[in-house]
């Protein structure tokens, strides 16, 4: 499974970068907001420090608006993934814009149909939306579950991009069903590392060591 790092922070994406974690960037105009950046700004310096796609999602509600500024945010860097709501202007959007050859993610997804019309529509990733359907008492993993059969019953070649992460059991069961990509907040990465046992482990060998009066160095 490839992570993305759901997050506008440079600081938060170089550091996972350096461990090798970062895959892709995806960002929104909240995240945009909550990083205070400009966005052309911010999105050019998150490209030019990952090789992956770096999604930029357009703001225009009809078609002709997202289309002219998907266009303008691809100028950003070549790695850009152009972010498309699931609308139906969203379709018509990434319709076009993957015949020009761009990569397009369409976001907002809650339903195995809206993804079905995405694939059809060429999208490159599609991004369901798992920590919002939970927090309305849905079940987030099964759309990714359902995707995932219905992706693979006609070989569509749209990448399940599992997004709104909020958990680490949230990475677990996404890279179980098979989502082709998970997108999270930095702080959740960083969290898969930490588990009790680790630490109750290590504070035992580290107080037998300090019995022992030996150094390594
Ligand atoms: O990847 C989409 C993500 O940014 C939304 O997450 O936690 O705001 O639902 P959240």
């Amino acid at each position: 499974m490839k992570f993305f790092v759901d997050t506008a922070d440079v600081d938060a994406i170089a550091e996972l970068n350096a461990l090798g974690m970062v895959d892709g960037v995806t960002t929104n105009p909240s995240l945009i907001m909550k990083s205070g950046r400009d966005i052309k700004e911010v999105t050019k310096e998150i490209c030019n420090m990952i090789a992956g796609p770096v999604s930029a999602e357009t703001v225009a509600t009809d078609a002709e608006g997202m289309i002219a500024e998907g266009r303008e945010l691809a100028k950003i860097a070549d790695n850009i993934a152009i972010k498309v709501p699931l609308t139906w202007a969203g379709l018509k959007a990434c319709k076009t814009l993957t015949d020009e050859g761009r990569m397009v993610n369409v976001t907002l997804c809650f339903s195995p149909n809206q993804a079905l019309l995405a694939a059809k529509a060429g999208a490159t990733f599609i991004s369901p939306f798992i920590g919002r359907l939970d927090d309305i008492n849905l079940d987030g993993m099964e759309l990714i579950a359902d995707i995932r059969t219905i992706y693979d019953n006609y070989d569509f070649g749209t990448e399940i991009l599992a997004a709104s992460i909020r958990t680490v059991n949230h990475m677990t069961e996404a890279a179980r069903i098979g989502a082709d990509v998970a997108t999270a907040p930095p702080g959740v990465i960083k969290k898969m590392a930490e588990h009790v046992l680790t630490d109750k482990g290590l504070d035992g060998f580290l107080s037998d060591w300090a019995k022992t009066g030996q150094k390594i160095l």
